[in-house]
């Protein structure tokens, strides 16, 4: 939530920074602000609602510097106001700060320290630049040190904060110094040549820089025109070494597509060979996933897997439940990870924890992984973004190497997330149970699998159709059964987070317990009817949805003539191994979705009151 960019630099600020600030809209789009540094003072500029408006407004001024911060929000304390958006000061103007994260005892701060002092704004983060400068001027007088002293008031003031901080501080006083520091909000040191970044992750400085620094939690930065350098919050020195990130700008542009949600749907069917590629062994009928960092023995007594994730992850979760107990016999529970954190879980040494995440950076995720990690579980992740915290915290894992996912709802990270947790249960089923005849199957379907995934693209012009004719109604029931169940709610989600669309999603068998109440011809449902083991009990549950005059659109396996009697609207998808069903059948949910939310004028990228990435509680 909220996503900071910095510049340092040779180059004018301004253009870089609202450049980074579009890059990082996805985390966060109530409002935005830019402080740009010129001739000792600092020029700002604040804007209710996304980027756009605050490059209009900026239009109209003649802001110069080489040297400045931005901020784009998702309100927490305080509303969507020009006031409550960052970046804020102190109450000379000297110092600006942007922040993102929550200071649990603001309150407490401000009747502490900060009597007399003007507050402009509702925030939070208002408190934190005032309270750095009360410490600061004791440090100025007082330390030889001058150029340290900004350091150290900030070091300072963070002493007295409890709640999360990712933080960016500037001071007209240190004409050319960033300090940075964090606890719980990521934040990212970019490296050029004679320029430098900081930024909640890599991707405002993909266009300068691969050369990274990941800050961990209790660490700061002092950013100068001569380098960086990295200090804990007791002021001692940290070497850290620069990591090289593989992402490049054009795989975080849209590519010709309308948006990035179109976009990162369509890239599904080649992010899926670099999820898989390197970790199918074919003649064994098995996969290997390299980091892992566990042994056979260790493999062997696991007795327990337990998948913690939210929203979208959760679903993919739920997926690689039912592989980890069809292949691989051990008993596996999914767990949405903010119940999970507050449930006193009970875990063991013999209990494999796996934190399924985008982002990396979901702060209720992150919280459940120290839980089970405090535990004496294994530990490991199944991560999108590289070097993010569940990455770095966890003791092993994998990315599923998906790419940068900027459209706020997610596509192509579900799907990945899919067939990483396939694999696993491959990997650890056939340690125990799955002959190699299985393995080799799935292996096969594995490999198949992206033209497969192509081809449930190529119904985009059925799904418009269906669209037109579905467009008025204000309600939606999505229905599977089996591995289609988190299909139909992955489905169900994405119709609601970005049409606004209210919809359910419910197992097939479920729906005589009370949902098919609901239903009429108002109400239609979309339902996963694809050729599998539960094929025929799941035909039975249309037979009665049909008897209550609901609308019906299918998705059904290609060449099944039947499905068309049974519903209004067929959308077909070409057929594979039961376990890899979700990797075809939620790409015409994602588009049913996608086009609803383009035929209702609806913002796809930026849906309203979300982020991307959730790093608050
Ligand atoms: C929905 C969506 C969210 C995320 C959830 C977890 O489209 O994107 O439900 O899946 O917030 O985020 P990550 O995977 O980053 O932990």
């Amino acid at each position: 939530m909220c996503g900071i960019v910095g510049y340092i630099g040779h180059k004018e600020a301004l253009p870089i920074l609202l450049k980074g600030l579009r890059r990082l809209e996805y985390r966060g789009y109530d409002s935005a602000g830019v402080a740009i540094a010129h001739n000792g003072t600092f020029k700002s500029v604040r804007a209710v609602g996304k980027i756009d408006n605050l490059a209009a407004k900026l239009q109209n001024e003649n802001i110069q510097g080489t040297f400045g911060i931005a901020h784009t929000r998702w309100a927490t304390h305080g509303g969507v106001t020009e006031e409550n958006a960052h970046p804020h000061t102190d109450c000379s103007g000297d110092i600006i700060v942007v922040h993102n994260g929550i200071v649990e005892n603001y309150r407490e701060l401000k009747d502490k320290f900060l009597k007399g002092h003007t507050l402009r704004s509702q925030t939070d983060t208002e408190i934190l630049a005032h309270l750095i400068e009360t410490q600061y001027s004791a440090f100025a007088e007082a330390s030889a040190d001058k150029q340290g002293a900004l350091r150290a008031a900030v070091q300072s003031a963070l002493s007295y904060v409890r709640g999360t901080y990712g933080l960016v501080v500037m001071h007209a006083k240190h004409p050319r110094t960033l300090i940075a520091a964090r606890l719980g909000s990521p934040l990212v040191v970019g490296v050029g040549d004679k320029e430098y970044f900081i930024a909640s992750d890599t991707s405002p400085m993909l266009a300068h820089t691969q050369q990274v620094i990941f800050l961990d939690d209790e660490e700061m930065v002092e950013i100068t025109d001569t380098g960086v350098q990295i200090f804990n919050l007791q002021d001692k020195k940290i070497d850290k070494h620069t990591e090289h990130i593989d992402w490049s700008e054009a795989e975080a542009e849209k590519g010709g597509f309308a948006n990035f949600m179109l976009k990162e749907i369509f890239d599904q069917p080649t992010v899926i060979k670099d999820a898989l590629r390197g970790r199918l062994v074919e003649d064994e009928g098995t996969a290997h996933l390299g980091g892992l960092n566990m042994t056979d023995v260790d493999m062997r007594s696991i007795n327990r897997v337990i998948l913690i994730a939210c929203g979208t992850a959760s679903y993919a979760a739920m997926v690689g439940k039912y592989a980890f107990e069809r292949l691989a016999g051990i008993p596996t529970e999914v767990e949405v990870a903010s119940e999970f954190r507050y449930s006193d879980p009970i875990l063991d040494k013999n209990t494999l924890v796996f934190g399924i995440s985008q982002s990396g950076e979901t702060a209720d995720t992150i919280a459940a992984l120290r839980e089970a990690k405090r535990k004496g579980a294994f530990v490991r992740g199944v991560v999108n973004v590289i070097g993010s915290t569940i990455a770095r915290e966890t003791d092993g894992g994998t990315y599923i190497h998906a790419g940068p996912e900027l459209a706020v709802a997610s596509t192509k990270a579900y799907t990945n997330m899919i067939a990483v947790l396939v694999m696993y249960a491959l990997q650890f089923g056939r340690l125990r149970r799955v002959t190699v005849a299985t393995g080799e199957r799935l292996v096969k379907a594995f490999r198949e699998i992206s033209v497969k995934m192509e081809q449930s693209l190529k119904i985009e012009s059925e799904v418009k159709k269906i669209v037109e004719k579905y467009k008025q109604y204000k309600n939606f029931l999505f229905l599977g059964r089996g591995v289609n169940f988190p299909v139909a709610l992955e489905g169900s989600l994405k119709l609601k987070e970005i049409t606004y669309i209210h919809s359910e999603a419910y197992p097939g068998g479920e729906m005589k317990h009370g949902p098919i109440a609901l239903l009429s011809p108002d109400f239609p449902v979309v339902a996963i009817l694809t050729k599998n083991q539960l094929y025929d009990k799941m035909r039975s549950n249309i037979e009665e949805i049909r008897a209550r005059k609901a609308p019906v659109i299918l998705i059904a396996t290609e060449g099944d003539e039947q499905a068309k009697e049974l519903a209004d609207d067929v959308i077909y998808v070409p057929p594979t191994m039961e376990l890899l069903e979700p990797l075809v059948n939620t790409i015409p949910l994602q588009l049913f979705a996608y086009h609803m939310a383009v035929a209702l004028g609806k913002d796809v990228d930026r849906p309203r009151n979300l982020a991307k990435s959730v790093t608050v509680e």
